[in-house]
């Protein structure tokens, strides 16, 4: 019964686009990505260039907060400041490849970072401040991947996707912060 109600939709197939698979085939000499050809490709890299530096920014701000916590021997929360720079120098890493797959350059010019940064650098040296200056950049990167994502919508998957998985730790960060930030 099943499989009649089934076969009477097979005409509604999801086919794969033939005409695209052969241009893959012979788009070798025009780089690796397709998406080169973009309108959107200048935005999308400048977009995420913007999000390199935020996250460089993070990375340093992280490093600062854990060596100057454990400073202040308080292991755990130092421990944690590490653990979220590793990442946020993942997540640089991964925007950075990304915008040279998309023929970009990635701009680590350390003379404007922190202006080109959505989230801010901090040298609070109260372990509460220090949480709190996180939680405040975590909920700032978390706002720019979301109106990112939105932005991008369907003119770059592959971005879109990166950009999500980001923000998905992004938001665990900020839960763990907010849960130090109440104990
Ligand atoms: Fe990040
Ligand atoms: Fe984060």
């Amino acid at each position: 019964m099943t499989q009649i109600a089934q076969r009477t939709h097979a005409y509604v197939q999801l086919k794969i686009d033939t005409k695209a698979l052969e241009r893959a085939k012979h788009s070798l000499d025009d780089g690796a990505v397709v998406e080169e050809k973009s309108p959107w490709r200048e935005d999308i890299i400048r977009l995420l260039n913007d999000s390199l530096a935020t996250e460089l920014v993070c990375v340093l701000r992280y490093k600062r907060h854990h060596f100057t916590a454990t400073g202040l021997a308080s292991p755990a929360i130092a421990n944690e400041f590490l653990v979220h720079a590793n990442e946020e120098q993942s997540h640089a890493d991964r925007i950075a490849a990304r915008i040279v797959q998309l023929g970009g350059e990635p701009d680590f010019n350390p003379a404007s970072l922190v202006d080109r940064s959505h989230a801010d650098y901090d040298e609070q040296l109260d372990l509460h401040s220090m949480i709190r200056a996180n939680l405040v950049a975590e909920r700032v990167a978390i706002e720019v991947y979301t109106q990112m994502i939105a932005l991008i919508g369907n003119k770059d998957h592959t971005t879109r996707r990166l950009i999500e998985q980001i923000l998905e730790q992004e938001q665990e960060h900020a839960d763990e912060l907010s849960d130090w930030m109440h104990r």
